[in-house]
């Protein structure tokens, strides 16, 4: 799996597919993507303009999707990751993920809240969804299966039944939220580890790692950018990392972080700037303390 891929949640439609096509063409190898992200038909149509072209193929390729939340039951597993594929213009995926460790009630809405502002949930077990994506494999749709935002103890009941083993826990690491034991947890049990928001996401850049005094220092020092610390602080630990952007000169800056070294020591200054926040807290959504 290359370590380094193109993030395309918030992506907006209409520049989604130009910036597939973008990193594509300068080398990315690994797009990572999601139902929820609502716009995978525009980024399969990048898939297929890059394939027609023929510099870039199919296998050339590793491609990451996630499984939503409103489709947990074991029903309906298959025909959510059909219809990725279909979206995709795709035969399989390298890669499918459970989004996040809770069933949501099938509704309408993707994000169903009752009247007190509470996420509806469905009676579905993490073990019964599993089963369903381990199916998918047997069924060549997926090549690996994975789960995001899971937590230490998630993974450990997980690993107590899954028959065809998560090869991946996706979750928001940077700075500010470096996660050093479930990284250490993950590693140690043979999951990778996917940095999400390696950047700290999108939103104002005041209170964010990329506008921190020690990362603009080390990127000083490396003649470097702020972003590019920040991806090649998650690659020095051992992590694929997923940045996102859909502005043409930041895809291809994001990549540009092979040709420099961060010492031990600086390594260590940006992983002291922990402080377990997170960018990403479905509190706000779903009125409910998920890693609480
Ligand atoms: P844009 O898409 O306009 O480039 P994360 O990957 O942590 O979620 O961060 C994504 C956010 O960071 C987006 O708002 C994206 O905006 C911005 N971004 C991506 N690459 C860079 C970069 N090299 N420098 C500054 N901001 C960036």
């Amino acid at each position: 799996m290359p370590q380094l891929g193109l993030g395309t949640w918030r992506s907006e439609p209409g520049k989604v597919g130009a910036a597939v096509e973008t990193a594509l063409k300068i080398g990315y190898r690994h797009i990572d993507c999601a139902a929820i992200y609502m716009n995978e038909p525009e980024v399969g149509e990048a898939f297929s303009r890059v394939f027609a072209q023929g510099d870039v193929a199919r296998e050339d390729i590793f491609v990451t999707s996630k499984l939503w939340n409103n489709k947990h039951h074991p029903d309906v597993v298959e025909e959510a990751c059909r219809q990725t594929l279909t979206d995709l213009q795709l035969e399989y995926l390298d890669l499918y993920l459970i989004h996040w460790g809770i069933a949501f009630k099938p509704s309408k809405e993707k994000e169903p809240l009752d009247e007190t502002g509470l996420i509806m949930t469905e009676p579905v077990s993490i073990q019964d969804t599993w089963r369903a994506m381990e199916s998918l494999v047997e069924k060549g749709l997926v090549k690996s299966i994975g789960v995001a935002n899971f937590t230490t103890a998630m993974l450990i009941d997980l690993l107590t039944y899954a028959k065809v083993k998560p090869v991946m826990n996706q979750v928001e690491i940077h700075p500010y939220n470096a996660q050093p034991e479930l990284v250490n947890f993950c590693l140690a049990k043979d999951v990778a580890v996917t940095a999400y928001s390696p950047l700290g996401s999108h939103g104002d850049a005041s209170n964010k790692p990329i506008s921190d005094a020690a990362v603009l220092s080390i990127a000083k020092a490396h003649n470097k950018t702020p972003a590019q610390v920040l991806i090649r602080w998650s690659l020095q630990r051992g992590l694929v990392v997923i940045p996102k952007s859909t502005n043409p000169d930041r895809i291809a800056e994001n990549a540009n972080v092979f040709d420099f070294e961060l010492s031990d020591a600086e390594m260590e200054k940006l992983t002291k700037l922990n402080r377990n926040y997170r960018f990403v807290d479905p509190i706000e959504w779903w009125g409910l303390g998920y890693f609480n």
